[in-house]
């Protein structure tokens, strides 16, 4: 073959990226996917290099190292290569390779390895050798088409046509022509997903505003989408329907993605292990607190329950984790946040709403309920940090504003969900009297009486039952939203780049393959024998992946200790016409009336 023809052949290689490139853009309106896949990619690449150094250095009329049938046989596989992948009927294996930025998390390490040290050099080799030729050649066209192959990769760009031409995931259709199925799904976001998968399977389709959104719930499904990070594609928490609350949040651990969430988590992670200073005190603190609120309680009278445990949950985070006494801000911080988070509501229902700075009566309560919130946490941000508190930690290494928002995020995240939690815990208990008495019978023959310490734990397996079966049935957490970075396949359904993925544990918790009987109440399914074949991603009260809850053990323990502190003094009872309550879907799981239920004595006493 001579070298005028070879150096055609690579011309008309590069033309067919140039045009792949062309018609990427063209398709996705922006800068196309860089290069991902691995094998075929490179051996394709690689020959085309052997062509071009061997026609800058071989001697002129000389003959390439391959043989005529070698080159011809690499510059036919290049350009049928191009060709097939721009008509999409090539199946590729994982997105990882030359030019992809690997996955930084755990289960790649060995991948990554190789693309840092061997393959990201390949291929910028590859780069520099070919523009150096083609600078030589002085071929600007070339050299054009060089930087297009470069950046562009039609093996991927072949993946996601094929992606794109799955099946379409079926759902209600329809819907406000603005707003899609957001009224719908907020006038009864529970009963609208459990219809939704009833009717349409376990991937549907629904519109939030202009976007395309997917509910999911099969275990297989959930973990597909929250052990898949970012960046390299994957599922990303970059969506914003909080609205204000989002505001409130800030940036902290809840709210902020990518490097910086991972640079907070590092530091408030550590504060959560089990032998660190909040999980030592937690014990203390839980039963102190309980013991206080115990001493106003008569046999007979009717309790505010919720109002009690909200206020217990934020006193124990704030003491725990702050080493703050925040006894005088309980019932002001919880009416700001039933007005932040009223008004949230209602800005994700309204079709359109004043901007914050409008000085509207709403306006200005929302902005005084936030002040009244920012209020208590500058109060916890003067205040002396205790021994070991997370404080410290966190005044160190981060600036006035990051440390104001994690603040709000740990307050927040921290007392509204358990508050919720130990809520349901006591109704459920109240309704079970058969559970209510297994419970009295471990704390009476674990704890003969006195207050639990955080080394009993362990031995008080079916409080623990109870408090995860409490998870199970009301998930403060009822759900979590994910964008798709990449386009990806649900359960052999397309998923566009950019769409939301709805995932709820309200709805996975009663996945009857999983969970039989899944509106019973029955802490036994927790049973070690029980729970061990179970899915990993059928339980998600504490979410699951990277982003799963850094409390979640905090929880459980704060859950416990109540538990086996207030049952062995008192009992709480239902008025026998209460109807069953309602669970209220907001920010967290409230049940929708609140809870009152009359004082008893615990049976442990009356023995
Ligand atoms: C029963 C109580 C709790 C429940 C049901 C709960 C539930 C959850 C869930 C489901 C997530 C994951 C959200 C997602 O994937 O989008 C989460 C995240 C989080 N939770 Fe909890 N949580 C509880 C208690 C706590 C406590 C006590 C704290 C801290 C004091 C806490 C702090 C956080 C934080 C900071 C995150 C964000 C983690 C991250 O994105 O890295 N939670 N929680």
């Amino acid at each position: 073959m001579s070298r005028s023809s070879l150096e055609l052949l690579i011309v008309a290689g590069w033309a067919a990226q140039a045009v792949n490139w062309m018609w990427a853009l063209a398709r996705s309106g922006r800068r196309a996917a860089t290069p991902t896949e691995w094998t075929p990619e490179l051996l394709l690449r690689a020959g085309v290099l052997t062509l071009v150094v061997w026609a800058v250095i071989g001697p002129p009329g000389s003959r390439v190292p391959l043989g005529d049938l070698g080159a011809l046989l690499w510059g036919v596989a290049f350009l049928a290569g191009h060709t097939v992948a721009i008509l999409g009927r090539v199946r590729l294996a994982g997105a990882w390779g030359i030019g992809t930025r690997p996955k930084a998390d755990l289960d790649a390490p060995v991948r990554s390895g190789i693309y840092r040290l061997v393959s990201h050099p390949i291929y910028l080799g590859i780069s520099v050798a070919l523009i150096a030729q083609l600078v030589l050649l002085q071929n600007l066209p070339a050299l054009l088409l060089v930087v297009g192959a470069a950046v562009v990769n039609p093996w991927k760009i072949a993946r996601e046509r094929r992606l794109l031409r799955r099946k379409q995931a079926p759902g209600p259709g329809g819907g406000h022509w603005l707003l899609g199925h957001v009224p719908a799904f907020r006038r009864d976001p529970l009963a609208f997903m459990r219809d939704a998968v009833h009717t349409w399977g376990d991937v549907v389709a629904f519109r939030a505003g202009r976007q395309r959104a997917y509910l999911i719930w099969r275990p297989e499904h959930v973990q597909q989408v929250l052990q898949n990070d970012p960046p390299g594609g994957g599922y990303s928490k970059n969506v914003a329907p909080l609205g204000p609350m989002g505001d409130v949040l800030g940036r902290g651990l809840v709210t902020s993605t990518g490097e910086e969430w991972r640079r907070q988590r590092q530091i408030v992670q550590p504060a959560f292990h089990p032998r660190a200073g909040a999980m030592q005190s937690l014990a203390a603190t839980v039963t102190s607190a309980v013991t206080e609120m115990m001493a106003q309680w008569r046999p007979g009278a009717v309790v505010d329950v919720h109002g009690e445990m909200m206020r217990l949950a934020f006193l124990v985070v704030g003491e725990t984790l702050f080493g703050a006494d925040l006894r005088e801000h309980a019932v002001v911080v919880r009416r700001a946040l039933e007005e932040i988070q009223r008004q949230s509501n209602q800005r994700i229902d309204a079709l359109v709403s004043l901007p914050l700075w409008v000085p509207t009566r709403r306006n200005r309560a929302f902005r005084q309920a936030v002040a009244t919130l920012h209020g208590v946490v500058s109060n916890v941000i003067a205040r002396p940090g205790g021994l070991g508190s997370l404080l410290t930690e966190l005044r160190g290494s981060m600036d006035e504003r990051l440390l104001h928002d994690q603040i709000v995020t740990l307050l927040l995240a921290g007392h509204e969900n358990s508050g919720n939690a130990l809520t349901w815990m006591w109704y459920l208990v109240a309704r079970h009297p058969a559970v209510a008495e297994r419970l009295t019978a471990e704390l009476e023959d674990v704890l003969e009486g006195r207050v639990p310490t955080l080394d009993d734990l362990p031995h008080l397996p079916y409080t623990r039952m109870v408090a995860e079966e409490t998870l199970r049935l009301y998930p403060p957490g009822w759900v979590t939203l994910r964008r798709a970075e990449e386009p990806d396949e649900i359960g052999g359904f397309a998923i566009e780049r950019g769409a939301i993925i709805v995932i709820s544990s309200y709805l996975t918790h009663r996945h009857p393959q999983h969970w039989p009987d899944p509106d019973v109440f029955d802490p036994e399914r927790f049973a070690e024998s029980r729970s061990a074949a179970r899915h990993r991603f059928a339980y998600l009260a504490f979410g699951g992946g990277s982003r799963r809850c850094v409390g979640g053990g905090f929880a459980i323990a704060e859950m416990q200790l109540v538990l086996a502190t207030v049952a062995q003094r008192f009992s709480f009872e239902l008025a026998t016409e209460a109807p069953p309550l309602a669970p209220l879907p907001v920010v967290s799981l409230p049940p929708r009336d609140g809870l009152r239920m009359r004082v008893g004595d615990s049976s442990l006493i009356r023995r």
